[in-house]
């Protein structure tokens, strides 16, 4: 018989050899974990669609926060679940609010934990959308002064990163100048400058209380087909000052993180939201997949198309999958 050209399985006999050879890694610092807060003490809600995702009050989600340390974990995204909402979304900026009041805790008593807010007002405002109506229309350049105070207030309460996702034209260089203007110079912006408007948000405006109560998202979030139109958001969310760049949906998205990583020269991360998660829960609940061997395929291939940073239901999870095999 005569001898192959190239006999790629030789890489591939042995653990140790496909060790060696394993182009993508994965590490617990990759990972920030959402945590969705809401008031009261002891409060531990399961969310039905989100399977060992719960509602946290404060001191619930402080042991949280230790066991994510341990873990080797050591970022979370805050959401918060207000008392009571408005239609103007006051509780977003309050200095009490409630995701004012989680990073206080978290920061007081954990200040290695790297804390990262949510800032948009679906979680605040009564109709459940991003920002201040005008009948059923969505108005940017209010909204936005609205999400300036409402980062300005995380920044006060101790955050390390604020995260815009509310897909408002220009709020990110009104963010940064707000920060910038209360001395707050060095706290980085996290921008949910790829944001989808996916159906795969669906659990989590369950866990979030977040429907809106008429329409849709697609007024602000992109339209998932198109690709040209997200790197003209990363050029705009670049030039007002983002220092990282976020796509999401993750897995629906992997050309477009790909391709953030390839045109940039900063960090890219990556949301693996709620639907993603619930899809990979339910398939191995019915016995079709295996719930430890699709989560870590899912996030190394998120990993592999360029993101180092994932934003991850399954952040405790995969720690603890990476502490028992690697
Ligand atoms: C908006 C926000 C949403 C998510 C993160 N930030 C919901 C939305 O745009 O409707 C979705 C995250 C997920 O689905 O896991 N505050």
């Amino acid at each position: 018989m005569e001898p192959l050209i190239a006999r790629p399985r030789r890489l591939r006999r042995t653990p140790a050899l496909r060790g060696l050879v394993r182009e993508t890694r994965l590490h617990p610092a990759n990972f920030i974990y959402p945590l969705f807060i809401v008031p009261g003490n002891g409060v531990r809600n399961p969310v039905g669609s989100m399977p060992e995702v719960f509602q946290l009050s404060v001191d619930m989600a402080l042991r949280e926060c230790q066991e994510l340390l341990e873990l080797g974990v050591n970022g979370v995204i805050l959401f918060g679940i207000p008392e009571a909402k408005d239609s103007v979304g006051s509780g977003a900026y309050l200095r009490d609010g409630i995701v004012q009041q989680a990073t206080r805790a978290i920061k007081q008593r954990f200040p290695e934990m790297l804390v990262v807010t949510d800032v948009c007002l679906c979680e605040y405002t009564d109709h459940g959308h991003c920002g201040l109506l005008h009948g059923q229309e969505i108005l940017n350049d209010e909204t936005v002064e609205i999400l300036v105070r409402a980062a300005l207030s995380h920044a006060v309460a101790g955050a390390d990163i604020v995260a815009p996702s509310d897909m408002m034209d220009g709020r990110v260089a009104a963010i940064r100048n707000g920060l910038d203007g209360a001395g707050f110079q060095n706290i980085p912006i996290i921008s949910y400058a790829v944001k989808y408007a996916s159906s795969f948000y669906g659990p989590f405006r369950d866990a979030a209380g977040s429907v809106p109560t008429f329409g849709d998202r697609r007024s602000h979030q992109m339209d998932p087909a198109n690709f040209r139109e997200a790197l003209k958001e990363v050029q705009l969310d670049l030039a007002e000052g983002a220092d990282i760049i976020m796509v999401k949906p993750a897995m629906p998205c992997l050309d477009v993180i790909r391709e953030v990583f390839t045109m940039t020269d900063v960090p890219v991360a990556a949301y693996q939201v709620s639907g993603e998660y619930a899809m990979i829960h339910a398939s191995a609940a019915n016995g079709w997949t295996n719930l430890e061997l699709t989560m870590m395929e899912s996030l190394t291939a998120i990993r592999r198309a360029g993101a180092s940073i994932i934003l991850t239901y399954f952040a405790k999870r995969a720690a603890q999958w990476l502490q028992e095999n690697q």
